[in-house]
């Protein structure tokens, strides 16, 4: 299958219970060249209705923080754990929430081939929902954000902050962790710069430059 086949495939789907109040699957957008992919928790109300990742509030934040980091957005690929608005609707207004196991679980049948079409050399999980998709189950985000992880889908992935929790935690003051966001992406921006201008003849030591990235 191709990406577009992908894509339109995906935005299909009814796998799981997120497809009934959805307006739009957000697939994803960005370079599918990129060797860098930053993969969210998924949309919220702004990216629901836009069917674009990362357009709201916390998206802004993320942008200001790439292009602290020296990128752009079209440079990279960006997208999410689920790709349908996981929502709270008892209250008869949407109030968002993280996505459950089993939507977790559904989605992968777009975010595995997704990701094995990219290829990306490093994946940057944004928030603990997806480090626990991508990296390992029990993941502690305060404590393991910004360190190198072996990966299935890359040859490494780093996690760090979610720009949601950072809004919120601005809110008691300070930073908010917002220069982690920024330190995190340029890291992992590094890395999968590193690792796809290989020198002829180098060892996998030697191309990985840094004693803490794995090279898988
Ligand atoms: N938060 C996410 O995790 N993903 C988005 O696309 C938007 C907000
Ligand atoms: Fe399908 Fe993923 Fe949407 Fe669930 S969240 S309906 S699995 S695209």
């Amino acid at each position: 299958m191709t990406f577009d086949e992908l894509k339109a495939t995906a935005e299909r789907c009814t796998s799981c219970s997120l497809s009934q109040r959805r307006t739009h699957v957000v697939f994803g957008e960005g370079n599918i060249h990129s060797p860098l992919v930053l993969v969210g928790e998924g949309p919220g109300d702004n990216e629901d209705k836009l069917g674009r990742p990362f357009v709201g509030r916390a998206g802004k934040l993320l942008d200001q923080a790439i292009e602290e980091a020296g990128l752009t957005r079209a440079q990279i690929y960006i997208t999410n754990t689920v790709k349908c608005r996981a929502a709270d609707w008892s209250s008869g207004k949407p109030v968002n929430r993280p996505p459950t196991d089993e939507e977790t679980l559904a989605c992968r049948q777009w975010l595995v081939p997704q990701l094995g079409l990219i290829q990306p050399k490093v994946i940057l999980c944004i928030g603990a929902p997806s480090a626990k998709n991508l990296i390992r189950k029990n993941f502690k985000i305060t404590q393991e954000r910004g360190k190198y992880f072996p990966c299935e889908y890359a040859k490494t992935a780093i996690a760090t902050l979610h720009p949601s929790y950072i809004l919120r935690a601005m809110n008691m003051g300070g930073d908010g962790g917002y220069s982690l966001l920024v330190q995190d992406i340029a890291k992992a921006h590094e890395a999968a710069v590193r690792l796809s201008t290989p020198k002829v003849g180098a060892t996998g030591q030697e191309l990985a430059g840094a004693p803490d990235l794995p090279v898988c």
